[in-house]
């Protein structure tokens, strides 16, 4: 298959009516979208991904009344934070109708569903009279992709189509939750923090982001991994048992006196963790790109956006901190 990339939404409508698959920009990362409503269309994402068929996929669509379509109730409190929070990065699990394939939730009787903030896929969304089914648009446990070239790169003739919306503004996946029994469970950190739930709706009952419970498939203990080993702790002191010419650095605000420039990632300068969100892929991508041995890192203070990010580098990483 030839891979076109460009910004022609009735070209991506008219592959993914046809069964095929579309890559679609999203604020957090870009994902491999496939007719929700079409299991041998959902299935070409599983084939295309290398993606075992017992991690289940979200759902976007444009519109709470769409996504009353295909699930069976909506709690009070869940509906309080995708008012709040959609279009944007929280994905929510409720409870699905037979509408939604098995193969989409992996044979779980819920959902994942979500609406994404950015203008290209909405207004594509509602042009389509389908829910898309849409994990991030990576092979299985590699980085996710944060531009249309990062897709091109890893599924070039496995995608019909690439939606270039350029840059992704958050940079890491949703935020995923559940209200079950009026409790609320975080099921994967992501790009909405923890405190700014928790201001919304009070309490958080539990946060499952453990790796020994994978109902969540970014909770896999490697994932996100780089070719290139990822070793975590204090960048200063690993530095003195590593070979400055071959020793790559994602670090969060400083950068290290002595290594070449262009092997050093710096994350953010002013120690912003949005900025530093945005950039973490992409800076992964970069440094596993070059002629080095290993990447040193090191961890956020654990508070807002930086519990994302160290979570996604510690599956990143082959030390455990
Ligand atoms: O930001 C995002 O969430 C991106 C963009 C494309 O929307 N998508 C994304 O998809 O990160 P993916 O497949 O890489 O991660 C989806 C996660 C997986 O960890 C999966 O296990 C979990 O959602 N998931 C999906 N349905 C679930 C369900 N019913 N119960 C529990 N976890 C579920
Ligand atoms: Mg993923």
């Amino acid at each position: 298959m030839n891979t076109l990339i460009g910004q022609d939404l009735e070209t991506a409508a008219q592959f993914l009516k046809e069964g095929a698959l579309v890559a679609i920009p999203t604020e957090t990362v870009y994902g491999l979208a496939a007719n929700a409503f079409n299991v041998e269309a959902v299935a070409k994402i599983f084939e295309a991904k290398n993606r075992p068929s017992f991690d289940p996929l979200i759902v976007h669509t444009h519109s709470i009344e769409e996504v009353e379509k295909f699930t069976l109730n909506f709690p009070e409190k869940a509906k309080k934070l995708a008012k709040k929070f959609w279009p944007g990065s929280l994905t929510i699990l409720l409870p699905k109708n037979q509408l939604i394939p098995d193969l989409v939730t992996a044979g779980l009787n819920t959902v994942a569903v979500r609406i994404p903030n950015h203008p290209l896929t909405i207004e594509l969304l509602k042009n389509l009279e389908f829910p898309l089914a849409a994990p991030s648009a990576n092979p299985f446990g590699y980085i996710s992709p944060t531009t249309a070239l990062h897709v091109e790169a890893q599924l070039e003739g496995k995608v019909g189509y690439i939606i270039d919306g350029g840059y992704c503004r958050v940079g890491i996946e949703s935020t995923i939750i559940e209200i079950k029994d009026n409790k609320t469970i975080i099921y994967r950190l992501g790009g909405i923090s923890v405190e700014t739930i928790k201001n919304e709706i009070g309490e958080i009952e539990e946060i499952r982001n453990s790796s020994s419970n994978p109902k969540a498939s970014g909770m896999l203990a490697s994932h996100y991994a780089p070719s290139k080993p990822i070793v975590l702790g204090n960048i200063d002191t690993m530095l003195e048992n590593h070979d400055a010419q071959k020793t790559g650095i994602l670090a969060f605000r400083t950068p290290q006196q002595g290594i070449p420039e262009s092997h050093q990632v710096v994350l953010s300068k002013s120690g912003d963790f949005a900025e530093a969100a945005q950039h973490l892929f992409a800076g992964m991508r970069y440094l596993d790109g070059l002629d080095i041995d290993v990447i040193l890192t090191e961890l956020l203070p654990e508070e807002g956006l930086g519990r994302a990010i160290n979570d996604r580098l510690r599956r990143a990483s082959t030390t455990k901190l």
